[in-house]
């Protein structure tokens, strides 16, 4: 999706949520290309913690602001969070530091999933919203602000 083919009223929300996929994806190349386990496992580690804050987000403010827009847009939303659950328990397979054969499996898994659910949040969600032209020019000065919170927080 081409943020400069956004329209203004869903920019800077739809935008951040993309910069955050584009930069999960970039995680996830990393790890095919790392060499050794440490590495690895602070790829891993990195990944599970910007998947935590963007999950985070779309779940207390992006989420709730799509609700009740359209049958479509909230049987998104129900499939979404389902999603999101699934990661989580990928998430803290990987968090309760498994040997390298399962960290590596569990973070593949991982990756092939987050990749699925961050297509279709793009190629159908993000692109409902646009056509029902929800504004989310407050959401996103939201989403920003929580942002900066959840970083510091885990930072
Ligand atoms: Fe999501
Ligand atoms: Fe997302």
């Amino acid at each position: 999706m081409d943020k400069s083919k956004i329209p203004a009223d869903q920019r800077q929300a739809l935008g951040a949520l993309l910069d955050d996929h584009r930069a999960v994806k970039k995680l996830f190349k990393d790890f095919e290309g790392a060499k050794d386990e440490s590495r690895k496992r602070s790829i891993a580690a990195e990944t599970c913690s910007q998947l935590t804050v963007h999950a985070e987000i779309e779940e207390e403010i992006f989420y709730p602001s799509l609700r009740d827009m359209s049958d479509e847009i909230d049987d998104m939303l129900d499939e979404a969070k389902v999603e999101h659950q699934v990661a989580k328990d990928l998430m803290a397979i990987l968090e309760s530091q498994p040997d390298a054969e399962v960290m590596e499996a569990t973070y593949k898994v991982l990756s092939e999933y987050v990749g699925h659910h961050v297509e279709e949040e793009e190629t159908e969600m993000f692109k409902a919203v646009i056509k029902a032209k929800i504004n989310l020019r407050d959401v996103a000065g939201r989403m920003a602000s929580r942002k900066d919170e959840l970083v510091s927080a885990t930072a």
